[in-house]
């Protein structure tokens, strides 16, 4: 279709509304400019309008590293758990999963029925004890909290990075924790167990984590608490019910590895990185998950885990993700390393009969292949 424009204007008048423009658009960054240098304020979106462009630049590797990975590996609950309320496919994965269905063998379809019901609790019932789904949810319920925050977080942070890349990658690390708030939420209540609240310790971390100022966020809930969550869902992965934590997993090991990418292209400022204070914050971030564990000790026995086997190896990948990214802490990694085992020695010492001294921090209790590859791609030096 062609445009036929045959209004009348008055060019002197458009031509003095451009001038007008110009004087107040020089007038109003001016002025935003000189607030700024004096440290009152100024012009608070990092948005580089002339450049259409946010502060920072394209970053197209961040971008394609996270934003477009996300939107590839994207998964729906409605698919992966259809016994739950969600009903989030689009219609054209709606029909690919009515064709599936159909080529799947008699046995198999069965299968998928009975867990598309309202059957996937007494699915649960047949699998567990009532300790042990109470224990599931136990744990569980720490990661669920955790979830709350990370999205609480990840929101902030979000007004913190930098780029256009930076920006679509904490998006998707936004919308993929409101996912997994919400789905894991369904996932815990389906046990039928009393959800517990948050413990004191994981109150202290989760809150002094928000509380955090500006990039050190990163290190407190991408670095120490998401890497506590990829931790958990790896272990838990292959109970039976739980299958879909392999999709959180996945997720989680992107946030964990968001860090790294990012400040590669905006690295942290050596008094970022080393002032005392600082170091000091995130040794006590770190000492501070290690009674969110322990709290749960009696649970994870339950499952047949040594709370200690998982803070041992949830601490050398904490360690050396924060050693690959840059935020350091007051003593070095390995000493560090060292303190928290001769810790962890300590207490079982003290607590159990019999017990042999051993290296804590050679433990791996994240499990299956497909995790174990996930996880050694992010913390590709780990031992
Ligand atoms: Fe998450
Ligand atoms: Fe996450």
């Amino acid at each position: 279709m062609d445009i036929v424009t045959n209004l009348s204007i008055n060019p002197r008048v458009t031509r003095l509304n451009h001038t007008i423009e110009q004087i107040a658009n020089t007038a109003v960054r001016s002025w935003d400019r000189a607030m700024q240098q004096a440290g009152l304020g100024g012009r608070k979106g990092y948005y580089d309008d002339e450049h259409y462009e946010f502060e920072g630049g394209e970053q197209h590797n961040l971008r394609t590293k996270h934003y477009d990975k996300s939107l590839r590996l994207l998964w729906k609950a409605e698919e992966h758990a259809p016994w739950s309320s969600f009903r989030d496919c689009t219609r054209d994965e709606e029909t690919m999963l009515a064709m599936t269905k159909k080529s799947l063998s008699k046995e198999e379809r069965a299968l998928r029925t009975r867990l598309a019901s309202k059957e996937f609790a007494q699915e649960l019932d047949q699998h567990y004890t009532m300790r042990q789904k109470q224990a599931i949810v136990n744990i569980l319920s720490l990661i669920g909290h955790g979830e709350a925050y990370a999205w609480l977080v990840s929101t902030e942070l979000l007004n913190e990075v930098r780029s256009t890349g930076g920006r679509a990658a904490l998006t998707m690390q936004v919308l993929e924790e409101a996912k997994h708030f919400v789905v894991l939420r369904e996932l815990i209540r389906a046990f039928n167990c009393p959800v517990p609240r948050m413990n004191a310790w994981e109150y202290v971390l989760l809150e002094r984590i928000y509380k955090s100022k500006g990039l050190e966020k990163f290190f407190g809930m991408n670095v120490v608490v998401e890497g506590f969550a990829l931790s958990l869902f790896g272990m838990m992965s292959p109970l039976p019910g739980l299958e879909m934590l392999k999709l959180f997993h996945r997720d989680e090991s992107r946030h964990t590895a968001l860090p790294g990418n990012y400040l590669k292209e905006f690295p942290l400022s050596r008094w970022q990185m080393s002032n005392p204070a600082n170091r000091m914050r995130r040794l006590v971030t770190v000492l501070a998950a290690l009674p969110v564990l322990l709290h749960v000790e009696d649970d994870l026995a339950v499952l047949g885990i040594d709370a200690f086997d998982l803070a041992g190896s949830l601490a050398r990948k904490v360690l050396k993700l924060s050693e690959r990214v840059g935020f350091r802490l007051p003593m070095s990694y390995d000493h560090a390393g060292l303190i928290l085992n001769k810790l962890f020695n300590a207490y079982c010492k003290s607590t159990r009969e019999g017990f042999a001294e051993r290296n804590f921090l050679l433990s791996e209790t994240t499990v299956g292949d497909e995790e174990l590859e996930l996880e050694q791609e992010i913390f590709a030096q780990v031992a």
